[in-house]
């Protein structure tokens, strides 16, 4: 009988030892398997032998990962430096000649750097960048007297910049304020850009310190020219040449389209400046001097004589008159070495439908 009891103690210990062992074993399984994990995947397709083969790779992946990283950031064109406020290319008074013997080929040769009627600074980012538009029509010379000195101009002034053409087809009247309505629409197609210069074509800037950038306020950069003894012709003078931002040109409207003709349209955007409780500011006397590249008034550019009846109704029309209703065709785009040249269909005077 007491051999009986001592042999049952004893299985019942084994029964205890055994599931002792069973219980260490699924520990000793789930740690193996939770070890072995993320390796495995590494190491499947490897050789079965070599842990250290699996780390090897490891490492490699993480290495070549570092150096795509590398690379990216190579191939990332650097930032570079804003340019300086005050460029140091900068001349001052300017001395302009107009060779009757100069051609378009050598002005390109000049300014080799000018893709496409633009340019970047290559040392540094530009502070703005800037669409010039020049409304155009039969004054191919003029045109060509104006690339000549202000490519040169603004690349002194380290600005990113792009020149527009914008040329009216056709032979109805020429319209000046709803062709730089029609540039600004299409120069914001290839770029947004900060600044516009509304240029007429027979205006030569004399100083590169004044400069071709926007200011908090609509600038005026024409104070004198040479065929006005360099005097301001009045107070509210806002033509020539002027600078607007996106934002300004956009809170006035942009230009009439109503103005056929010479003369008014200007005004009107004085007007509509000051509607929105803008000022106009314009850099030294000095500095803001023009010269006119003489001409005769061009047929098909008579004088406005509704400019004043227009200019009086300005306050009511100038809602509705503007880029909101600029409707016009784009004949061509070219891109020249020089300048984008834009021509375009902006159709016939209201009256004459
Ligand atoms: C015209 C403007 C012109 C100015 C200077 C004014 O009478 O309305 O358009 O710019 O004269 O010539």
């Amino acid at each position: 009988m007491a051999v009986f009891s001592s042999m049952l103690k004893i299985i019942r210990k084994g029964k205890c030892l055994f599931l002792l062992l069973l219980c260490l074993c699924v520990v000793a399984w789930i740690a193996t398997f939770s070890n072995d994990g993320p390796v495995k995947s590494v190491q499947e397709g490897s050789s079965p032998l070599d842990g250290q083969h699996a780390e090897g790779f490891h490492r490699l992946e993480l290495e070549s990962e570092m150096v795509q990283s590398i690379e990216e950031r190579v191939e990332e064109p650097p930032t570079k430096e804003s340019c300086p406020e005050n460029s140091p290319l900068l001349r001052g008074s300017l001395k302009l000649t107009f060779e009757p013997s100069l051609t378009l080929e050598q002005v390109e040769i000049e300014n080799a750097e000018v893709v496409e009627g633009q340019y970047k600074p290559s040392d540094c980012t530009a502070r703005q960048s800037v669409a010039i538009l020049i409304p155009h029509r039969n004054r191919e010379k003029h045109l060509l007297y104006l690339l000549y000195h202000l490519h040169p101009f603004l690349q002194r002034q380290q600005l990113h910049y792009a020149v527009y053409v914008i040329h009216q087809a056709g032979d109805a009247t020429f319209n000046r304020a709803k062709l730089l309505n029609v540039g600004y629409l299409e120069a914001l197609k290839d770029y947004n850009w900060d600044c516009f210069i509304f240029h007429d074509v027979d205006l030569v800037p004399e100083n590169d310190h004044n400069l071709y950038m926007c200011a908090k306020q609509p600038k005026h950069l024409v104070v004198g020219r040479n065929s006005t003894g360099y005097k301001l012709r009045y107070k509210g003078y806002f033509g020539g040449v002027s600078a607007m931002t996106k934002d300004q040109f956009h809170k006035v409207n942009g230009f009439p389209n109503s103005y056929w003709g010479w003369g008014g349209e200007d005004d009107d955007l004085r007007i509509r400046v000051q509607l929105q409780k803008m000022a106009i500011v314009r850099p030294p006397p000095e500095v803001a001097r023009y010269t006119m590249v003489f001409h005769n008034r061009d047929s098909g550019n008579q004088v406005n004589k509704d400019r004043m009846q227009l200019l009086r109704r300005t306050h009511q029309t100038w809602k509705n008159d503007g880029l909101n209703s600029c409707s016009y065709k784009v004949m061509s785009v070219h891109r020249a070495p020089l300048y984008i040249n834009v021509t375009v269909d902006i159709g016939q005077p209201e009256q004459a439908h």
